[in-house]
């Protein structure tokens, strides 16, 4: 079947075997086939670049379902099954008034997808909200609980992605979130801007979800309407000598500080700087609004996208000697 609709670059390959699973039973049960040394897990499909057809068997992780499971006055604890949508999933958090979540609304992909890469985005990431996860090991279909600690979380990362990846597939994700006295984040000036744009002086968190709403809308194409997976790149972090350094020839080169000795740099501002913002080629580019999405305006094959990718790669490291390394998945 083609996985076209299953990734938001929607990128158009083939896989020869696909099953999508409902319940964790009919997961273990898959993982167990002999015949099928070979998986891909597929979530929400929105961090990934296909770029060949797919031999292995692909399981689509359909688990439905949320729930609460504990609570006193302060704080909730939530469990949501890996397949539900991450924004809807944001949603029914708000419906119900639980805060922490709602700085990282309108994100694409699924519950089970989010602790891989610890999803971020005004301030706010994943792991501020991560209780504990719940996974099945793929070689034999045992489950294993991960707690926040296990995750070992970072900027864009976590356990999932360094020695326990490919080993797990996530099956649910339990949040803890607070009920009252949320604790609101606007300390990024975008969300303070578009507060005040709106007429809104004492915000709650639906407000800041509305307003992280509109600045995503504004600046990030919409997968629906153009192929993409959200930033292509990481921020690269650099010493804070070279950030120095580079200072002297661009006077505006934005940073982060991390530490006294070092800085994350903006992806985005270098390769906008390196004159790719809006570039397009054939059917795929770089955003015109945000130079750190890759887009595919139609039928780009993921190989045309990989090959743009390394181009601006090797431009940023020849313009400022900084790597830029891929924060989506290429397979
Ligand atoms: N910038 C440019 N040109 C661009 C884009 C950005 O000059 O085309 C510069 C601007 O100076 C701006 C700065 O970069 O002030 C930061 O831009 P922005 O606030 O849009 O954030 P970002 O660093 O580009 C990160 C995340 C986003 C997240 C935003 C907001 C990464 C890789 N990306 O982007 O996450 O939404 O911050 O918190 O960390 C994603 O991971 O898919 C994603 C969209």
């Amino acid at each position: 079947i083609s996985l076209k609709p299953y990734n938001t670059f929607g990128i158009d390959v083939n896989a020869k075997h696909f099953v999508s699973v409902k319940s964790v039973n009919e997961l273990q049960s898959v993982l167990l086939l002999k015949n099928y040394p070979d998986k891909l897990i597929l979530g929400g499909g929105s961090n990934m670049l296909l770029t060949k057809d797919i031999d292995a068997l692909v399981i689509h992780i359909n688990l439905k379902g949320i729930e609460t499971i504990n609570q006193d006055e302060d704080y909730v604890f939530v469990k949501a099954n890996a397949g539900e949508n991450w924004h809807e999933f944001v949603l029914w958090c708000l419906a119900n008034n639980y805060g922490g979540i709602e700085n990282l609304s309108l994100i694409p992909g699924n519950v089970g997808t989010a602790p891989i890469q610890n999803i971020g985005a005004y301030g706010v990431e994943l792991k501020d909200i991560f209780y504990e996860c719940e996974a099945l090991t793929i070689s034999d279909g045992s489950i294993v609980r991960f707690n926040k600690k296990d995750c070992n979380f970072g900027y864009r990362n976590s356990i999932f992605k360094e020695h326990a990846k490919g080993k797990y597939i996530i099956t649910n994700v339990t949040f803890k979130l607070s009920k009252r006295n949320h604790k609101l984040q606007i300390k990024y000036g975008t969300i303070a801007l578009q507060l005040e744009e709106m007429k809104v002086s004492c915000p709650n968190i639906q407000d800041i979800s509305k307003a992280v709403i509109a600045i995503r809308e504004s600046k990030l194409p919409n997968p629906k309407d153009i192929g993409n997976s959200g930033s292509f790149f990481k921020n690269p972090i650099i010493s804070k000598a070279l950030y120095d350094a580079l200072l002297k020839n661009f006077h505006d080169i934005p940073c982060y500080p991390l530490s006294d000795t070092e800085v994350k740099v903006p992806a985005g501002w270098l390769i906008e700087k390196a004159g790719f913002k809006g570039k397009r080629y054939s059917d795929y580019g770089v955003h015109k609004n945000q130079a750190l999405v890759l887009v595919n305006y139609g039928n780009a094959k993921g190989k045309d996208i990989l090959k743009l990718s390394k181009l601006i790669q090797d431009t940023i490291e020849r313009l400022f000697n900084i790597k830029i390394e891929a924060e989506v998945n290429i397979i």
